[in-house]
Formats: structure tokens, C-alpha cells, sequence
């Protein structure tokens, strides 16, 4: 065990988003001397300082005003005339950041994880340098560094009229038009935010559909859903440039095989085509720490980078860039570091877009499926049919199962609909147990639930729904 009273600790930890917080906090419950190294004057790192917190506060919020500007009539609510006070949601989200920075901080306190702030940088292979001092990691360093925005050429971002999503954030009015570039997570959430509180919203993607990564039957539904919404989309459609002026800016696009160019005039652009890993400043070079072609640290499945003791986890590595994957990393890679055997099972990882309705998935899409020619059985299931959704006037959806055609086997669940974000859970428990479609279908689901989908369509997976 380290010497307490030194600069040497068991763990040093390089970054304090979900990743790296979270390792942080089970290696000091393991009883590993464990510090983290994090530069931002606050801890949680993107996720909650930048990334999923301020997002989801500012949907919810947007959300209610909404409902209350538009769909509390329909349950004989009536209100007066509904509106916008910006600042006073914009100071919702900071209270809801602060809140949780400081819950991260009070949780280093409570385990007794030691907060260096400061820039880390690696000075060799068991040493990590913070603000002048050198601190030395008897059992390993784990690098959580996370992302930051990809850039796109001749698309400066400024963070006023040309911005990423940290800009988008904290715009100081609603923007008249927004024009979206990628339609994914950030881009379909944060225009969501946007155009519920009055804002046009054009989307400009460069494939030939929204949320590229998901089932083809969930990016059709949510595309023509969110355009019921007021969103429009422009598929198969590359930017070549945006240039501030002074009624805003000017976007040009063109088809993405090549074309005609043409020009949207926008008041705010929103840059969201992907997340690049971060490892500015770490020196890796200097310990010799890979990484592969895309600027990832390389691990292998310990975590485990080509230097002996140097680990990573999270965004900065390979896999989904979700703050819950970086989260059971950071817990098996302190699990590891203490001789236990942590793991991670990333065929049960959800992936949740918090739009409205919300988008969930869990497993293999059906293209995937395909592709890897695996034979399987579909069971799909309305939220038209659901009586809970009904009485929520929700009815916007489905639930989809995939099952293996031999074993019964759960090998993929998509969802569309009001929380799906935490119907998943139990799709991804599903996976996790291996069930069958039939272990959920038997499986007593409340009365009335969503949930009672997920039963209805494990059902429809033996052509046996009930209420359908
Ligand atoms: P990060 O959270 O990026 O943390 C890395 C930390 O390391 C940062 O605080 C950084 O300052 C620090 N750091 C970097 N270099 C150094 C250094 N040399 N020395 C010291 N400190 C350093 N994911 C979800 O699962 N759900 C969501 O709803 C969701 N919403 C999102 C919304 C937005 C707008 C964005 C941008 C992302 C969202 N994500 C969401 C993704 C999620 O934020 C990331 O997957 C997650 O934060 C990755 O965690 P991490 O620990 O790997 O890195
Ligand atoms: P994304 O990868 O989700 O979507 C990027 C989109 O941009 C894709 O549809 C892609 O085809 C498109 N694209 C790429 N290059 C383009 C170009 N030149 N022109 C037009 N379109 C282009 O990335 P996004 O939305 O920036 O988010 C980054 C990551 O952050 C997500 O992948 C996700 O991992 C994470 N995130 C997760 C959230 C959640 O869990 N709810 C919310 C927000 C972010």
C-alpha cells in the first residue's frame, strides 16, 4: 500500500468525467489510495458540466413548455397564455449542474479520493505531472481524458452564432433559424430544445438518414415524427462551409455525391457531427502510449494500453461515447487494479436519444443482424395499443424485439416512445441474463404500464400477442 503521506498513490486517475469519477470513487472503496487529476474547476467532466446534465435539463424544461403552450388542453387543463422565460430555465440548468458537481465532490470526500487540479501529463510510465509536481502510481494510471467536438472545414465555431453543444447550451435568445449539422444524439436533442421554444430548425445530414447508427425502422418513425414536430431534414447533404455576417449565417451545402450548391441563411449553426477522443497535452508520446487510426488510446479488453500500468476508459478509447459505458469501464478497470475480475458486457449497453418521444436501444439492430447473417424473429408492438400511453396521450411508437429464430434468444430491443429511456432497463437486464423473448413474455408486467409493451412485444415474438 502507498505511503499516505507522499505524492505516491495506488491509482492515479487522468480526468474526471462518469469514466474517470467513477473509477475513482471503486478504487478508494477498494482500498486503493486513489487521486484524480482534473484541470475543469469543477468535477464530472463533459457529462455533467457540458454533455448529458445541462442537456436533459434544458429538454425537460423545454418540454413542459411545450406541454403546457400545447397539449395540456387535451386533458381539459386550461391555462392562460403560455411564456418563455429563458433566463430563468437557463438558471434551472446551472442549478442542476451545480447540484451534481458538487455531489461528485462531496462523494471524493466521503471515499476519500484526493482531488489534484490541474492539468495531468504523463513524465514515464508510472508518473503523472499536475501543476509542477510530479506524483507517482504504484499499481497503474488510468487515462479518462473523454472528447470534444469534431471539427468541420470552413465551419468556425466561435460559440456565439457558429457554435458546438456547449454553445448551444447557453444561447442567450431563441434563434429564429437553426440549422443543424448531423443528425444525431446532440443534433436531434438540442434542436428538440431549441425548436420547442420557438426556433426553425433545419437539420443537414450527410447520409441518407437521421441516427445512422440505429435500427432503419426507428431513424424512419423518428424522422417523420419530429418533422410532424416542425423539424425538417435535408438527407444526403454535406456543408461546405458557414461564414458569420450580419443578419447571421450564411451555410453552404450541396448534395453529399456531389452537385449544385445552395445557400441557408441561418441566425445560429449548430455543429454536432461526432465526438473525437481528447489526449491533448498528456503527452502519451512520452510514455510511449498507442493509439490507433482514429486518435484513440488502443487497449485491449483489460483496459490495458501497450505500456505496463498505463489503462484507459471511456470516450478517450474505443466503443459508444456514452457516459454509462465510461462508467463500467471506470468501475472494471478499478475492480482489475484490485485483483478482482471486472468486465464489461458491451452487447447490453442501452443508447437512449431523450427527444419526444424518447429513443431507446439495446443490442443488435436488425441491419446488423442481417449483415452478420444471423437468423432471427421480430416481434413489434404499438403504443397505439397500450393502454397507459393512451391515458398519457402518447401514443407515438413502438417497441421491437429481436430474437434469435433457433434459441429464443434476446439479441436486440429499439424502442420509440414516451420514457423508453427507462423501459430499456429491462430490456438490457434481459441481455445481461441471456433471456429468451418467452422469459419476458412470462414475465408478470404491471397493469397499466408502458412497460407492458415490452411484454406484447416479446408475445408478438411468437405471433401471440394479446391485445393487438
Ligand atoms: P469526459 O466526461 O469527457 O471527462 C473527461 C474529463 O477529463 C474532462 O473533465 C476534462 O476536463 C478532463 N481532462 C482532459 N484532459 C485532462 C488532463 N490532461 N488533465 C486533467 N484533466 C483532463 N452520454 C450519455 O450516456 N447520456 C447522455 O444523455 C449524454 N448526453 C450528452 C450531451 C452532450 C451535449 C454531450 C457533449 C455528450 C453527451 N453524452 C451523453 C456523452 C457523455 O458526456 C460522454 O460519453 C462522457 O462524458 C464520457 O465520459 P469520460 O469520463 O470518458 O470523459
Ligand atoms: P453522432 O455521431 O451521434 O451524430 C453525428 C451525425 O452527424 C451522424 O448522423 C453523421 O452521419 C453526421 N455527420 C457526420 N459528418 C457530417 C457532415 N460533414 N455533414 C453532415 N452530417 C455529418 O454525434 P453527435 O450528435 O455530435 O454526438 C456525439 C456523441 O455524443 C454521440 O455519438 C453520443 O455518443 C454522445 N451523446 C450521447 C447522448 C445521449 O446518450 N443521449 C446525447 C448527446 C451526445
Amino acid at each position: 500500500m502507498a505511503d499516505a503521506t507522499d505524492n505516491t498513490f495506488d491509482v492515479i486517475v487522468i480526468g474526471s468525467g462518469p469514466g474517470g469519477y467513477v473509477c475513482a470513487i471503486r478504487a478508494a472503496q477498494l482500498g486503493l489510495k486513489t487521486a484524480c487529476v482534473e484541470r475543469r474547476e469543477t468535477l464530472g467532466g463533459t457529462c455533467l458540466n457540458i454533455g448529458c446534465i445541462p442537456s436533459k435539463a434544458l429538454l425537460q424544461a423545454s418540454e413542459k413548455y411545450e406541454e403546457a403552450a400545447k397539449h395540456l388542453g387535451a386533458f381539459g387543463v386550461k391555462v392562460g397564455k403560455v411564456g418563455l422565460d429563458l433566463d430563468a430555465m437557463m438558471g434551472h440548468k446551472d442549478k442542476v449542474v451545480e447540484a451534481n458537481v458538487k455531489g461528485v465532490e462531496f462523494l471524493f470526500k466521503k471515499n476519500g479520493v484526493t482531488w489534484l487540479k490541474g492539468a495531468g501529463k504523463l513524465t514515464a510510465a508510472d508518473t503523472v505531472e499536475v501543476a509542477g509536481t510530479a506524483y507517482k502510481a504504484d499499481k497503474g494510471i488510468v487515462i479518462a481524458t473523454g472528447s470534444s467536438s469534431t471539427p468541420l472545414p470552413n465551419v468556425p465555431v466561435d460559440e456565439q452564432s457558429i457554435v458546438t453543444s456547449t454553445g448551444a447550451l447557453t444561447l442567450p435568445k431563441v434563434p429564429k433559424h437553426l440549422v443543424v449539422i448531423g443528425g444525431g444524439y446532440i443534433g436531434l436533442e438540442m434542436g428538440s430544445v431549441w425548436a420547442r421554444l420557438g426556433a426553425k430548425v433545419t437539420v443537414v445530414e450527410f447520409l441518407d438518414r437521421i441516427l445512422p447508427g440505429m435500427d432503419g425502422e426507428v431513424s424512419k418513425q423518428m424522422q417523420r415524427i419530429l418533422g410532424r414536430q416542425g423539424m425538417s431534414f435535408k438527407l444526403s447533404t454535406k456543408v461546405t462551409g458557414a461564414k458569420p455576417n450580419k443578419k447571421g449565417v450564411a451555410v453552404t451545402v450541396e448534395p453529399a455525391a456531389g452537385g449544385e450548391a445552395e445557400t441557408i441563411d441561418a441566425d445560429v449553426v449548430l455543429l454536432s457531427i461526432g465526438r473525437v477522443p481528447h489526449t491533448d497535452g498528456l503527452q502519451l508520446d512520452v510514455a510511449g502510449v498507442e493509439m490507433d487510426e482514429r486518435g484513440r488510446v488502443k487497449t485491449d479488453e483489460r483496459f490495458r494500453t501497450n505500456v505496463p500500468g498505463i489503462y484507459a476508459i471511456g470516450d478517450v478509447i474505443a466503443g459508444p461515447m456514452l457516459a454509462h459505458k465510461a462508467e463500467e469501464e471506470g468501475v472494471a478497470v478499478a475492480e482489475l487494479l484490485a485483483g478482482q475480475a471486472g468486465h464489461v458486457n458491451y452487447d447490453a449497453i442501452p443508447g437512449v436519444v431523450y427527444t419526444a418521444p424518447e429513443v431507446a436501444q439495446v443490442g443488435k439492430t436488425e441491419e446488423e443482424l442481417k449483415a452478420a447473417g444471423v437468423a432471427y424473429r421480430t416481434g413489434k408492438f404499438p403504443f397505439t395499443a397500450n393502454g397507459r400511453a393512451r391515458a398519457m396521450d402518447a401514443t407515438d411508437g413502438f417497441v421491437k424485439i429481436l430474437a434469435d429464430a433457433k434459441t429464443d434468444r434476446v439479441l436486440g430491443v429499439h424502442i420509440v416512445g414516451a420514457e423508453a429511456g427507462t423501459m430499456i432497463a429491462e430490456c438490457a437486464m434481459a441481455i445481461e441474463f441471456g433471456a429468451s423473448a418467452e422469459d419476458i413474455a412470462r414475465t408478470c408486467h404491471a397493469h397499466p404500464t408502458l412497460n407492458e409493451a415490452v411484454k406484447e412485444a416479446a408475445l408478438a415474438v411468437d405471433k401471440r400477442p394479446l391485445h393487438l
